[in-house]
């Protein structure tokens, strides 16, 4: 795996500014304004607080990965705390709270804690599954403006995000054990998440008109998608080494 284009694309991105967020409110229902703002204060949370990974990872023994991942796994961090700030100025647009903490965020945190690097860093990947999935259902429903960009602008790092951990998982996945223990992890932990999620968001999803059942759809649609990216990547790199070994002997 070729971790350098990912450190050069974090590193790309840790160019751009900050985006403003003005006159967030311009549009949407009183409802609309309560119910995202308190959404986008939880998820503010939930950007914050990942910095341990990108010191474990270092001792982390693993032939597929190199200096570069490791660099590339710092800057996603500090790319999340990007979000963080510029989730907290759409709040502060919108006049929301500032909250200190949520049962949904402890979870999450807890989750993050679990042992093993790769449960971890499958909690983050079930992460940006709900934050493409239910960030683009919301920007969906967004009329234009400067709230509208700095989301996409999000959705489009976590679809990044997402490749960049389906491209860790894919060098991970060596042998038929380890791919079926993805997948029972990825699923198990995904869905856990994405109904968590679903519920504690409810409200918002009903104010801007999204069907729960949808958005439901949305979610476990991305983690199919995630489970068949990772493994035929997996599945290709394991068709390379086979035909490397043979031309070799
Ligand atoms: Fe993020
Ligand atoms: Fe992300």
């Amino acid at each position: 795996m070729a971790w350098t284009s990912w450190r050069q694309h974090f590193e790309r991105n840790a160019t751009r500014p900050v985006p403003l967020v003005v006159d967030a409110t311009r549009g949407l229902t009183a409802d609309q304004v309560r119910e995202l703002a308190l959404t986008l204060a939880r998820f503010q949370l939930g950007e914050t607080g990942e910095g341990r990974i990108a010191h474990e990872i270092r001792k982390f023994d693993d032939p597929a990965i190199d200096d570069d991942y490791c660099e590339a796994l710092g800057m996603f961090v500090r790319e999340e705390g990007r979000h963080a700030r510029i989730l907290g100025r759409c709040v502060r647009s919108l006049g929301g709270p500032r909250l200190s903490g949520t049962w949904t965020e402890d979870l999450f945190r807890h989750g993050r804690g679990l042992a093993g690097v790769r449960l971890k860093l499958i909690v983050l990947l079930s992460a940006e599954v709900i934050a493409v999935g239910f960030y683009g259902d919301i920007v969906d429903a967004l009329p234009e403006g400067s709230l509208r960009d700095a989301l996409e602008q999000i959705v489009n790092d976590e679809d990044a995000h997402m490749a960049f951990h389906n491209d860790f998982f894919s060098s991970q996945l060596r042998s038929p054990a380890a791919r079926l223990a993805f997948r029972a992890a990825w699923w198990t932990v995904a869905t856990s998440a994405c109904t968590v999620v679903l519920w504690d968001h409810r409200k918002t999803l009903t104010v801007f008109g999204r069907s729960r059942r949808a958005t439901a759809r949305r979610l476990v649609a991305l983690i199919r998608k995630v489970e068949g990216d990772v493994l035929s990547a997996a599945t290709q790199d394991d068709a390379v080494s086979t035909r490397e070994w043979k031309m070799a002997v």
